[in-house]
């Protein structure tokens, strides 16, 4: 196999990133360098305040890193503005610990939300505006996570676990090739976050998307992903498989 097809497997590369923050007093991001590949899901762990959210927000560039790089399915992200940079972003879903729903609005609308990141224009605000096809695929998206019956109740009416599940529907609405999630079921009881992992999960290994979420659950982080990536002090610590790690080996990374 040639280099460029090996190459062309990788969902996300970051060499040498770095960030710190108040001038450089505050070093958060030491050298990072991973590569993720198309279809892998990867736990990202670490005690709080060790960079992880740091980390996928510079993937992004929703912070500016100091240094370093990142490819985002082969596109070298670091160096595009403007409209590139808007290309770039509409095929990485985002999920947050906090779903960031519109509360008044219906749940089809914020779902219908999620197609704005492909750059569908100011029709698909509202939901009687919206294009049929565009509808229908943000009933699809609901009905994967098992709230289609919910699509005309204002967002402001669910519960969490319910809002997060909108907020993934949403996230699969931008029809991303890889989605990022900040702790994405921090906020929710340990009965509906195992819920909503489980599906999560599931939806993403059914359309092959990469996944990169942060967990302080390191059961879900084992159970969910495929490899463990753990971050200390702004340096990657491990970055190992997730087949046969015990859990209490993870404990040292609190330490
Ligand atoms: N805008 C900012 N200005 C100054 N310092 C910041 C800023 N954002 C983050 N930091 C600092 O960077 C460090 C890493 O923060 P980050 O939010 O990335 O940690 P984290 O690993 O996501 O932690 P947690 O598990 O608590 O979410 C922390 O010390 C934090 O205080
Ligand atoms: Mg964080």
């Amino acid at each position: 196999m040639t280099a460029i097809a090996v190459g062309a497997d990788i969902a996300l590369a970051v060499r040498g990133l770095r960030k710190s923050f108040q001038g450089g007093r505050v070093p958060v991001l030491q050298d990072v360098t991973l590569s993720i590949r198309s279809g892998e899901r990867v736990a990202l762990l670490g005690a709080n305040g060790c960079g992880k959210s740091t980390l996928l927000r510079c993937m992004l560039r929703l912070i500016e890193p100091d240094a370093g790089t990142v490819d985002i399915g082969g596109v070298q992200v670091t160096g595009l503005r403007g409209r590139g940079l808007r290309r770039v972003r509409a095929r990485v879903g985002l999920v947050f610990q906090k779903h960031n729903l519109v509360p008044r609005l219906s749940v089809l609308t914020n779902v219908l939300h999620g197609a704005l990141a492909r750059g569908l224009s100011f029709r698909v605000w509202r939901q009687s505006w919206a294009p049929a096809a565009e509808r229908e695929r943000a009933l699809t998206c609901l009905d994967m996570v098992g709230l289609a019956h919910l699509a005309d109740r204002r967002a402001g009416q669910l519960s969490g676990g319910q809002s997060q599940r909108v907020a993934i529907a949403r996230a699969l609405m931008q029809q991303p090739t890889t989605i990022l999630a900040d702790e994405p079921v921090a906020s929710l009881d340990p009965v509906a976050a195992d819920e909503v992992m489980e599906m999560f999960c599931r939806l993403v290994g059914q359309q092959g998307l990469t996944l990169v979420f942060v967990s302080h659950n390191l059961e879900h982080a084992v159970r969910y992903a495929d490899r463990l990536i753990a971050l200390r002090a702004g340096r990657i610590e491990r970055d190992v498989p997730a087949t046969g790690v015990q859990i209490e080996e993870l404990r040292g990374l609190y330490e």
